[in-house]
């Protein structure tokens, strides 16, 4: 019995060692001057808090990677969460979206955080401080309905 776990023991540490080879890339892109959330729309501080503290990590290029995203199988997850989350919305490129997308962008934001499915559980899981209270989703939402208003009257 005993040789028995031995053995699972060392096929497992060996198993752990192997996955170490397979390194998704931990990238953050140089963002395009001038291209940012920041630069491009009207942010105002508490706003721009929410978001570094809950969102920038799958939704920027400035992801603070850490550490166990350097540890298989872990890091398939993260790299894979922030690929898609910088697919779907990236707000280092906010620029260049154009106005259309920028007010769906919005719209989805609100949304999104109202039911709760933003941040992802599986992040708010490790960073807790990433949670979102009821105030920063009003926050968020009374933000976002002032920046669509904005951008539909602008010219
Ligand atoms: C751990 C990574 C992660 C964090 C943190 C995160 N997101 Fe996402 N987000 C994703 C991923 C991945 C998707 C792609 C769609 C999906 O998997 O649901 C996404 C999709 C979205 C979308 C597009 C949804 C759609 O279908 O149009 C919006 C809007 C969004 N996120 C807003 C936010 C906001 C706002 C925050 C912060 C309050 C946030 N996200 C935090 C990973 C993340």
């Amino acid at each position: 019995m005993r040789t028995v776990l031995k053995a699972a023991a060392a096929f497992l540490l060996m198993l752990f060692a192997g996955v170490q080879l397979v390194r998704p890339e931990r990238a953050n892109p140089p963002a395009a001057a001038g291209q940012s959330l920041e630069e491009q729309a009207r942010v105002p501080g508490e706003v721009a808090g929410v978001l570094q503290r809950s969102c920038m990590d799958c939704h920027s290029n400035r992801t603070d990677w850490p550490w166990y995203s350097n540890v298989a199988p872990v890091s398939w997850f993260v790299t894979d969460h922030v690929k898609h989350g910088r697919r779907y919305l990236n707000f280092s490129r906010w620029g260049a979206y154009s106005r259309r997308d920028q007010i769906d962008h919005l719209n989805a934001i609100c949304a999104e955080v109202k039911s709760g499915s933003m941040p992802l559980d599986s992040y708010t899981l490790i960073h807790r401080s990433a949670r979102l209270t009821p105030a920063d989703v009003r926050t968020l939402c009374a933000w976002a309905g002032e920046e669509q208003r904005r951008l539909a009257t602008a010219d």
